[in-house]
């Protein structure tokens, strides 16, 4: 398989940003666990997101909000000892940095601490920009996220497309630069109109990674369970699946009960 991208011995937010300035695409995946990590990090990923997405696909809760800082943490340690190459960004979780910066550094310096993650990222825009400033202040590199912000679906009250509107997309660019200004190192734009995104990527030197957010973006980012087809119910346009492993596993499962009924397995030399 061909592999349009360089050898790097190790990703960091300068990488990242220096793979924007040539014109080179970030890929970045979210991982939650060490042996999924340890297989996305050896096949050559840029940025491995230990998504609060965990919350859905991990722990089967509807939204992001309920994930606690102590799961993310237990997460991210996980995927922090497979990873010997790529960039590890940990989410910080809902409730514990919006509305109060003291404490969004401490729960970014619990991530970093206790992780060994490499990087967090935080939702929203000038409404946390205090939040954002003391995490940065602390040497710990914070990528932003704007459009479709799954912490603030019951604001939203749908996962439909940001931003189609004048209004909000105004604020979306707004909000962009000032997270560059603030010293973010890259940002993900979430299901927002490709054309927009791609404003965005050209107003600002950080590189903005997409998620349904078009191909004029600097990069892309997929939740790891949906492009392996292991979640079935959800098909929004952007998600391509490169396996089906919902149906692939469903099948291996039922070979292998099949086996145990029919006492084929173990087989003479499958015991001691
Ligand atoms: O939690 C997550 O997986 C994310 C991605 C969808 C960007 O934030």
């Amino acid at each position: 398989m061909s592999a349009a991208k360089n050898d790097y011995k190790k990703i960091t937010t300068h990488t990242v940003f220096e793979m924007k300035a040539r014109g080179e695409k970030i890929a970045m995946l979210t991982a939650y666990d060490y042996t999924m990590a340890k297989i996305v990090d050896h096949a050559g990923i840029d940025i491995i997101l230990v998504g609060d997405s965990a919350s859905n696909v991990m722990a089967g809760n509807s939204t992001t909000l309920p994930i606690t800082l102590d799961q993310m943490i237990y997460h991210a340690s996980s995927v922090v000892k497979a990873t010997t190459r790529c960039l590890v960004v940990v989410d910080l979780p809902f409730g514990t940095y919006q509305g109060n910066s003291r404490k969004a550094l401490s729960s970014a310096i619990r991530i970093m601490k206790e992780s060994g993650g490499h990087s967090v990222k935080m939702e929203g825009g000038s409404e946390i920009a205090e939040s954002i400033s003391r995490v940065l202040s602390a040497g710990i590199p914070v990528m932003g996220h704007l459009g479709l912000t799954p912490q603030s679906i019951y604001k939203f009250g749908t996962y439909t497309v940001r931003a189609k509107e004048e209004e909000e997309a105004n604020k979306l660019m707004e909000d962009a630069k000032l997270l560059e200004k603030l010293g973010c190192f890259s940002l993900v734009l979430e299901k927002v109109p490709a054309k927009l995104a791609k404003e965005v990527a050209e107003s600002l030197s950080i590189p903005v990674i997409g998620i349904g957010a078009g191909d004029g973006v600097d990069g892309q980012v997929l939740v790891m369970h949906d492009m392996l087809g292991m979640t079935h119910e959800f098909s929004p346009r952007f998600l391509r699946r490169y396996l089906n492993l919902y149906e692939d596993m469903t099948n291996a499962f039922m070979q292998y009960i099949d086996d145990v009924k029919t006492q084929d397995f173990p087989n003479e030399s499958e015991q001691y």
